[in-house]
């Protein structure tokens, strides 16, 4: 298995660090519990890979510090993580686990986890639409929108719903790979291309990057399908054969554990391809890239 990037773990204790500032302890009345679940599932967990993208995206494309990109990335993991905790309700996977521990509403409840998923995203925007950040305001703009697309019924919303309506019935190829390329791909194609527009980059390169985060994020996808089935529970953290229980439609039950292998290293030597445009800035990106094909968490 090829190393994790150095510098992965460098800017999760960074997005780790920004995400408590941003979502702090609350102890007035009114905030206290929304908070409380907030920080629950934003806090303390998860590879920060979505973050670790636009940061690094951003500072390939601008040659400046990936740290001035570090609010508004954090506020792409709030979205993850509001996605998480939403997936986890019994309406939709009914999953009581998420990165070892009790998902959000086996502890605070279901009208609470669907408020702090609410509240993450909306926290979201505020945070990533910051003026106080070290970025022109034309660039923030842009990868605002380009967040706001991926976040919602064009990107990760718009894959959840058919990953849903799919349950318990077989499924075309095509809806597959929407299904995917949306639920998942939509919030890293979005990090990568987000990344790239708050560096002003050209269209061409915030193109490049649209296009690695799509393979690396259908990659990704199909690693977490075949993670549900011949994964090791206790590191990936979740219950194993859940998609099998809720009858889903996923890469593992459509093509088979060894095509799957094989469309990952497809897709990643793909993803390394539109890498090349970023000259030696590459070299994160193949790191990255040939990790997350053996990933075991
Ligand atoms: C889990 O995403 C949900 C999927 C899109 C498969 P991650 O595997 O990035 O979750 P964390 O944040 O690292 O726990
Ligand atoms: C998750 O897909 C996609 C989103 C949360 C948007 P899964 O349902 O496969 O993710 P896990 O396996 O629960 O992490
Ligand atoms: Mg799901
Ligand atoms: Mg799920
Ligand atoms: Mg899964």
């Amino acid at each position: 298995m090829d190393r994790m990037p150095s510098n992965l773990t460098l800017y999760a204790d960074l997005v780790e660090q920004e995400l408590s500032r941003l979502m702090p302890e609350e102890h007035s009345l009114f905030q206290k519990e929304v908070f409380s679940a907030c920080r629950y599932s934003l806090l303390g967990g998860g590879k920060r890979l979505r973050p670790y993208l636009c940061m690094t995206f951003y500072a390939l494309c601008s040659g400046k510090d990936a740290r001035d990109a570090l609010t508004f990335a954090s506020g792409i993991e709030m979205i993850h993580s509001y996605s998480l905790i939403h997936d986890d309700l019994p309406c939709m996977d009914n999953s009581d686990y998420r990165r070892g521990k009790l998902s959000n509403h086996k502890v605070y409840g279901e009208t609470t986890a669907v408020l702090a998923g609410d509240a993450l995203l909306n926290r979201a925007f505020e945070v990533m639409s910051s003026p106080d950040q070290k970025i022109e305001p034309a660039n923030l703009l842009r990868a605002l929108h380009v967040m706001g697309t991926a976040s919602g019924a064009y990107g990760m919303v718009g894959g959840q719903i058919i990953d849903l309506a799919m349950e318990g019935r077989s499924c075309t190829a095509d809806e597959l790979w929407k299904m995917v390329e949306l639920k998942t791909g939509a919030l890293i194609w979005g990090a990568c291309k987000s990344g790239a527009c708050l560096a002003g980059a050209s269209n061409e390169l915030q193109e490049a990057a649209y296009q690695y985060g799509l393979c690396v994020g259908l990659a990704f996808q199909i690693r977490d399908d075949l993670l549900d089935l011949t994964g090791d529970a206790a590191l990936v953290g979740k219950p194993l054969g859940h998609d099998a229980e809720n009858e889903k439609n996923t890469f593992a039950s459509v093509y088979g554990i060894e095509k799957c292998e094989t469309m990952i290293r497809e897709l990643t030597e793909k993803a390394l391809k539109h890498a090349e445009a970023f000259g030696d800035g590459a070299e994160q990106l193949r790191n990255l890239a040939l990790w997350l094909i053996d990933r075991t968490y």
